[in-house]
C-alpha cells in the first residue's frame, strides 16, 4: 500500500518541478526560436494551430461581429497572428507579455525593422479568409495602426497591467497563455479573473490554446504547459461570469511530432455577464 503513496509523491514533486514560471520565461523563452513554429508552408504544429485559429477569428471578427474600441491581449508572447483579423473590428489594441524579449521582438515587426518576422505568408493566408486577396501590405499597414502598445503583464496580479491601470475594455484576446504562465488549475481560476477584471461587462473574450498539453519545445529548452480539458474550461469560465457562446474543439490529427503532446486545440468566444 505504502509504495504506490510514495510513487504519486515524487510523481508530483517532479511534475511541480518542472513548472517553468515567468522567471524562466525571462531567461530562457528564446522568441526566434518560438517564431520556428509560425513559419507557413512548412507543415510546422504552428501551422496546425494557425489553419485552426485564423478561421475562427476570421468568422469572429470581421464577419461575427465582435466589435469595439478597445481590444487587449494577453500574453501576446512574439506573435501577431492572433490580431490579424481582430484589428479590422477594433480601433485600438493593446498587446502585452511578461518578457522584455518578447517586446523588443514585437516592436521590431511594429517599426517593419529588417530582422523582424516575416508574416507576410500568415497575413496572405488571412487575406483570403477575408475575401480580401492581394490586400496583405493594407492589412500590416492597418495592424501596426491599430496596435497603439506593448505592455508588460503578468496574469497572477490582479491587475494583469500593473502599474498601468487601462478604462475596462471591450474585448480581450489570449491565445495559448494561461495554459503556458498557470502551475496548476487553481491557479489558471484566479488569472481567469485577474484578466477579466481588464473587459467591460457585456464585453467578448476570445480564448484560445491547446488540451490535454503538458510541455512544448522552444528550441531545446522545454516549457511546461497546464493540462487542461473542456469541462474545465467550461466550469471556469462560468463561475468566472462568462457565457460561452462558441467553443469549437479540434483533436489532433498526428502525434508525430514531438515538440509538443497536447492532444487537441480550442476556441472559445465568451461575454462577460453584466453585473446584476
Ligand atoms: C506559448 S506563448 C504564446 C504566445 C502567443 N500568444 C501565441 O499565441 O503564440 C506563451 C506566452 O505566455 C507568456 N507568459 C508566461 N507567463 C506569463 C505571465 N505570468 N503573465 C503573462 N504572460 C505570461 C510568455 O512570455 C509567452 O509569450
Amino acid at each position: 500500500m505504502g509504495k504506490p503513496a510514495q510513487f504519486m509523491c515524487r510523481l508530483r514533486a517532479s511534475t511541480m518541478a518542472e513548472f517553468t514560471g515567468g522567471d524562466n520565461y525571462q531567461a530562457e523563452f528564446d522568441p526566434k526560436a518560438y517564431l520556428g513554429y509560425f513559419k507557413f508552408g512548412e507543415d510546422t504544429l504552428g501551422e496546425e494551430y494557425l489553419n485552426f485559429a485564423l478561421k475562427h477569428y476570421c468568422k469572429t471578427f470581421p464577419s461575427g461581429g465582435v466589435k469595439g474600441d478597445t481590444l487587449i491581449d494577453i500574453g501576446s508572447g512574439p506573435t501577431v497572428h492572433q490580431l490579424l483579423s481582430a484589428c479590422e473590428s477594433f480601433k485600438e489594441i493593446t498587446a502585452s507579455d511578461y518578457t522584455d524579449q518578447n517586446h523588443q521582438e514585437l516592436e521590431k515587426w511594429l517599426k517593419n525593422e529588417p530582422e523582424a518576422f516575416d508574416w507576410t505568408p500568415v497575413v496572405k493566408y488571412v487575406c483570403e479568409l477575408e475575401g480580401n486577396r492581394g490586400m496583405e501590405a493594407e492589412k500590416e499597414a492597418k495592424l501596426r495602426k491599430t496596435i497603439k502598445q506593448v505592455l508588460k503583464c503578468d496574469v497572477h496580479k490582479s491587475n494583469p497591467l500593473d502599474p498601468i491601470v487601462l478604462p475596462p475594455a471591450d474585448g480581450l484576446v489570449s491565445s495559448l497563455c494561461l495554459e503556458a504562465a498557470c502551475k496548476d488549475l487553481t491557479t489558471y481560476r484566479i488569472a481567469l479573473k485577474n484578466i477579466s477584471s481588464l473587459l467591460k461587462p457585456g464585453g467578448h473574450l476570445v480564448l484560445s490554446g491547446v488540451l490535454g498539453c503538458s510541455f512544448y519545445m522552444v528550441g531545446p529548452k522545454r516549457f511546461s504547459c497546464l493540462v487542461l480539458r473542456e469541462e474545465f474550461l467550461r466550469e471556469v469560465l462560468s463561475e468566472t461570469g462568462f457565457i460561452i457562446q462558441e467553443f469549437e474543439v479540434l483533436v489532433r490529427d498526428d502525434n508525430i511530432d514531438d515538440s509538443s503532446d497536447f492532444s487537441g486545440k480550442f476556441f472559445i468566444l465568451a461575454l462577460k455577464e453584466e453585473a446584476i
